[in-house]
């Protein structure tokens, strides 16, 4: 089983080819087939996967991570240029999403559009908040429960919900696992799950123990240093070989892993491409 996993859209780029944008989007090509992992939060996607001569059109399934603007924001335009594809994502990513700035302000952090626009624009919706397979050997993790009590959303999330302000637990996170034969392989969108949480959900679900790496955004960037030593104690208790850490990781918390587990902490940017 061949997998390749291409970052389309991050926060930050080392090459003066790519567009940084805040938010995440990765290829991943297990053998011959093409899945898109979130698409950033606007345009950049399409600019990178351009510069890396990737035909978007040739991918075969979008899975989305969670309903925020900085991993749905270019979905819409990816069915505008490119027509329908089937859309893998847990049901509660439409939810309305108001991040209080400060006084009465807030920004709307939502996925940015409906259901029914989603089905009018063509998508082929698969909504699964249980873990289930995408193809053989690929899952969508489903709802991850949420078992270390010291992982949290890493933020103050909002929803409304019946026309209430509610605390958002970002119940819709989920993640993309794949098995492979040297152990799984794991991606996460945000991790606002947890990343233990998350890793222990897919050793669970697939029986499988061996984690080969870890890919995306892990929502450190809010983290205790508390957080961050029974993180760092957990991921080495794993034994995995890569830890590729992205978008709202954040540099104190990326300095501490590296510090932690040394060169098996890449930080993953936009144009790096990993081979399994
Ligand atoms: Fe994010
Ligand atoms: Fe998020």
């Amino acid at each position: 089983m061949k997998t390749t996993i291409t970052i389309l859209a991050e926060n930050t780029t080392p090459a003066p080819a790519f567009i940084g944008e805040y938010g995440f989007s990765a290829l991943i090509e297990v053998d011959d087939h093409k899945i898109l992992f979130d698409t950033g939060s606007d345009q950049a996607l399409y600019h990178n996967a351009a510069q890396l001569g990737i035909d978007l059109n040739k991918v075969n399934a979008i899975v989305i991570s969670h309903g925020h603007f900085d991993h749905t924001g270019g979905l819409l335009s990816y069915f505008k240029q490119y027509g329908a594809r089937p859309v893998y994502a847990h049901s509660g990513i439409f939810v309305n999403r108001p991040l209080p700035l400060g006084g009465n302000n807030y920004k709307d952090i939502g996925c940015g559009f409906s259901q029914e626009e989603l089905l009018k624009a063509g998508a082929n919706l698969h909504l699964q908040d249980e873990f289930s397979s995408i193809i053989p050997g690929v899952f969508f993790s489903g709802a991850i429960p949420r078992n270390n009590t010291f992982e949290d959303t890493g933020g103050k999330f909002k929803m409304v919900i019946n026309g209430e302000l509610q605390d958002d637990p970002l119940t819709d996170d989920s993640a993309l696992i794949i098995e492979h034969p040297d152990g799984l392989i794991i991606v996460s969108g945000c991790a606002h799950s947890g990343v233990i949480n998350i890793i222990e959900h897919a050793r669970n679900q697939t029986g499988d123990s061996r984690v080969l790496a870890f890919i995306g955004g892990t929502h450190l960037i809010t983290a205790s240093q508390e957080r961050i030593n029974h993180t760092i104690a957990a991921l080495d208790s794993f034994s995995i070989s890569k830890i590729i850490v992205s978008h709202c990781t954040g540099f104190y918390a990326a300095a501490r892993l590296y510090n932690a587990l040394g060169e098996r902490v890449i930080k993953g940017e936009t144009g790096m491409r990993f081979e399994f």
